[in-house]
């Protein structure tokens, strides 16, 4: 099993990655750290840990992090996830509490107690990593790999014309993560991947209902706002899952169908803030990133059945 941080602004995608990480049988989640981004961040920690009861691992700790993002004033995603962040379905009250010591912290100690041993997967604004990065600058290093949802590299955003919303969020943040990052630690999963194969098409809605267990409900339900929001906004006929796409690569590489080593920066523009800057020119700065563009469609969705299908059928 892969030894996993996960630093997620829980709304209903990343719950659903939560439930990939914690139940699949693939990884072995150490922590959780919450940033602020779809939801506040007292929102979004509430999330986390009613995810993880619902994967069956109301155990793992939960570290709240950073409240805002690094210079900006924190802009959420609720008109896409709903209120709570969770499609307002009416979630209870969490059953455990929050740990005390803060993510940043947990970011920086755990990976220098097991060196080269830990993956972790953002999912939210790059805030707690970069805020990590400022005071450890050799903090990748001490991970195995580190595995970014972020940004759009075919430059269609979600949050405005070019742009996605976790690096539109925090871009000053995004930048200290890639100007630290180089591609055989860092890999960015875009938004542009999650349209192309991470998109729950209303069979596949019906197929997740139909596995009648907690955990399918669970994902089909907490997506209710953002299916009207693909709907309406982006045309898509269902709703995408990019941060459980991102996830499963981090825990089934092999997964990756298409992807680059590349150099990427981040636009802090007023009009194009958020966007990625893609350098493909031979005179271009040395690749930052691995950059995935697909990814294998059936056996994502595999991945995420047969996690919230009932036991003995997995
Ligand atoms: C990303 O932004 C959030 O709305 C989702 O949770 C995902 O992390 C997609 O752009
Ligand atoms: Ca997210």
């Amino acid at each position: 099993m892969l030894p996993l941080i996960v630093d997620t602004d829980t709304g209903s995608d990343d719950a659903v990655a939560l439930l990939l990480a914690a139940a699949s049988g693939r990884g072995d989640v150490r922590a959780v750290t919450t940033v602020a981004g779809n939801v506040p961040l007292a929102t979004g920690t509430r999330n986390a840990l009613i995810s993880l009861v619902v994967a069956g691992r109301g155990d793992i700790p939960v570290h709240p992090g950073c409240e805002r993002p690094m210079t900006r004033l924190l802009s959420t995603a609720q008109h896409v996830h709903g209120h709570d962040g969770m499609g307002d379905i009416g979630l209870p009250a969490p059953e455990h509490a929050p740990q005390s010591e803060h993510a940043v912290d947990v970011l920086v100690h755990h990976p220098r107690r097991h060196p080269g041993e830990l993956t972790l997967v953002t999912l939210g604004p790059l805030t707690n990593l970069a805020v990590a990065l400022l005071r450890d600058r050799n903090l990748l290093d001490r991970y195995r790999h580190v595995y970014c949802m972020a940004g759009a590299a075919d430059m269609r955003g979600n949050i405005s014309a070019t742009a996605e919303f976790n690096v539109w969020a925090d871009p000053e943040a995004a930048r200290v993560v890639l100007e630290s990052a180089t591609p055989d630690k860092v890999t960015w999963i875009g938004w542009d991947v999650s349209r192309k194969d991470a998109v729950m098409t209303p069979a596949d809605q019906l197929w997740l209902e139909q596995l009648d267990t907690p955990m399918a409900a669970f994902a089909h339900r907490v997506n209710r706002k953002v299916a009207a929001w693909a709907r309406n906004v982006t045309g898509l006929d269902g709703y995408d899952l990019p941060d459980p796409v991102a996830m499963a690569v981090a825990l089934r590489p092999e997964l990756i169908v298409e992807q680059e080593q590349v150099h990427v920066d981040v636009s802090l523009g007023d009009e194009t803030c958020g966007q990625l800057i893609i350098d493909r020119r031979r005179s271009a700065p040395a690749p930052n990133v691995t950059l995935v563009r697909r990814v294998d469609e059936h056996g994502f969705k595999q991945l995420l059945f047969d996690t919230c299908a009932p036991e003995g059928h997995r």
